[in-house]
């Protein structure tokens, strides 16, 4: 990874552990598109063993020029390390008029770790809502699901159907659930999807120049429910499917990974889980 990576920052991180996703919209630049998209069309790009360090992987593939982005550098490095391993990828196809859509999915069978893997979707060209792209259902991720045990399920409140422009990229948690939304257009859709595993434990990889200055706003300016953009105040932020009190269960949820990730173990939203942890000798 070069030196101009550019790292997420505390808030950004906040959002993908509460989220399980990040999204950049038209992060890539057309020429790039062009140049992946020529490489789908004529079968150019292939992957890799599973576990490969992904600085080994697709030397004179137009996916290379993607990686060597700044920001998808930053974005990789601050999730799971300077140099994850290559898991699979997969480019994936709707047809025109495809006639069908993907069950709800999560692309794991049950998985409990607090670390976890990345999938990076990447999508070469202009999505509109007829062409169906992907659909992600936000907070999803801590719902450790087996694949498609969750495929009855249909338009989950608050679900998300990727309509965007060309060269952009979403960094998912392994866990969210989704899946590929049906193409009614008579061009064909493209997705690239790339899973990398981390190599290095999962601690303080962003940019926490911001960490201290974020606690330190949120305890000075509202010291509980405020809507500060502070990492307590991302973290509280309920999806429309949570339940109806509070959310609570996914607060703490997100406490739990936010602990992994910075190694703070006495961080609280709202004391939701250092009740839970309460138990006299
Ligand atoms: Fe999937």
């Amino acid at each position: 990874m070069n030196a101009s990576k550019e790292l997420l920052t505390s808030a950004a991180m906040a959002e993908f552990v509460a989220r399980g996703f990040l999204r950049f919209d038209a992060l890539v630049p057309p020429a790039i598109n062009q140049a992946i998209m020529r490489g789908i069309d004529r079968g150019e790009i292939s992957g890799h063993p599973a576990g490969t360090p992904l600085s080994q992987c697709y030397h004179g593939s137009p996916i290379r020029l993607l990686l060597e982005l700044p920001r998808i550098q930053g974005i990789i490095s601050s999730l799971v390390g300077d140099d994850p391993l290559f898991d699979h990828d997969a480019i994936h196809v709707r047809e025109p008029n495809e006639g069908k859509a993907q069950g709800l999915h999560a692309d794991s069978i049950i998985d409990t770790r607090a670390h976890f893997d990345i999938q990076l979707m990447y999508f070469p060209h202009d999505v509109p809502l007829e062409m169906g792209g992907t659909l992600l259902l936000p907070g999803s991720h801590f719902r450790r699901v087996n694949e498609m045990d969750v495929a009855a399920y249909q338009n989950m409140r608050g679900q998300i159907p990727m309509v965007c422009e060309a060269g952009t990229v979403l960094a998912l948690h392994h866990g969210i659930w989704h899946c590929g939304r049906q193409n009614k257009t008579d061009r064909r859709r493209y997705m690239f999807k790339l899973r990398l595993n981390p190599a290095v434990r999962q601690l303080r990889l962003w940019n926490t120049a911001d960490l201290n200055e974020q606690y330190r706003a949120h305890r000075e300016i509202h010291a509980g429910l405020g809507r500060d953009g502070s990492v307590q105040d991302i973290l509280s932020r309920l999806e429309p499917w949570f339940e109806a009190a509070s959310g609570r269960l996914e607060i703490v949820n997100r406490v739990k990974l936010w602990r992994f990730l910075t190694g703070d173990e006495s961080f609280d939203v709202n004391y939701w889980l250092s009740r839970l942890e309460n138990m006299p000798a």
